[in-house]
């Protein structure tokens, strides 16, 4: 496909072999976050936890960066949560997309935190920290995640309490969502942490854990491999600890070819 961009102006070769999708919506929540959706190609399926390469024509060069699909596979538009690196080679240029804008996407999606590489069990824990809760805004409202769990919780960190918007608005439109509201009952549990500023929640997912607060605080036993299954999405640093913790735990680390007790993906930046 070699179709322009919208206007004359701007007119820019797509590449061949990737969706050139027009971006519908914009949301700013701090000067490092943003949310946009776009339209999704009708040939486009997705496991919800699964990320594809997005990307911008930056002069006459695309430029791609993994992203997890935030919105769920049955949904009918494509929804991404992004950071914005003032020098990043594609965020940058990303953070200033509008309405009717271009963006690219390249055919295949992949990644590990989707359903089918975790056992079955009672309880899904989802830790994400910033941006990592992308993958975990598609699996929250995708109703295979109720069908499998009977609790889901999710629990995201960040430095200041204006990042853990999106979550909350997340929360929100699931209360008010017209099917899911149902299906979801009271079975997901929201747990936002802030660590550099007061909140009700403070201090570390990793340090929540090793005293027990997160248990205490939402009323559950601690980690059990019988029961508990884990998804892990943020910087190399929290993978790297939090994993630690769950194996403590005794859980075991799955993939889409071995499913076990937790899977792992990194929170992309750039
Ligand atoms: P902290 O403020 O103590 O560094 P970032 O924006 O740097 O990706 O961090 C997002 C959140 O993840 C912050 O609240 C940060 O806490 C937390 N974090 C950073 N490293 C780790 C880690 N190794 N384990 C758990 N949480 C972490």
């Amino acid at each position: 496909m070699n179709a322009p961009a919208k206007t004359e102006e701007f007119a820019v070769k797509i590449p061949d072999g990737v969706y050139a999708e027009t971006v519908l919506d914009v949301e700013h929540y701090t000067d490092r976050l943003f949310r946009f959706r776009m339209t999704r190609p009708a040939g486009f399926r997705f496991r919800s936890g699964e990320f594809a390469m997005i990307g911008l024509m930056v002069g006459d060069k695309p430029i791609y960066r993994a992203y997890s699909v935030a919105s769920p596979a049955w949904d009918e538009e494509l929804e991404f949560f992004s950071i914005k690196v003032p020098d990043g080679p594609l965020t940058s240029h990303l953070q200033k997309i509008q309405p009717g804008d271009i963006v690219l996407m390249r055919k295949k999606p992949t990644g590990t935190l989707v359903l089918d590489a975790l056992t079955p069990g009672k309880r899904l824990y989802m830790f994400s920290t910033g941006t990592g809760i992308a993958p975990f805004a598609s699996l929250i409202r995708d109703p295979e995640t109720y069908e499998k769990f009977d609790e889901v919780i999710l629990t995201h960190t960040c430095r200041e309490v204006a990042e853990l918007k999106y979550g909350f608005d997340l929360m929100e439109e699931i209360r008010n969502h017209e099917f899911l509201a149902e299906i979801v009952g009271d079975k997901l549990k929201h747990y936002p942490t802030v660590t550099r500023e007061e909140f009700w929640h403070k201090g570390r997912i990793t340090d929540l854990i090793t005293s027990g607060k997160l248990f205490t605080d939402l009323g559950v036993p601690p980690l059990d491999p019988e029961t508990d299954r884990g998804m892990i999405c943020g910087s190399s640093d929290m993978l790297k600890d939090t994993k630690a913790l769950l194996e403590k735990a005794g859980l075991t680390e799955g993939a889409n070819s071995k499913p076990a007790e937790f899977v792992i993906e990194r929170a992309f930046v750039g």
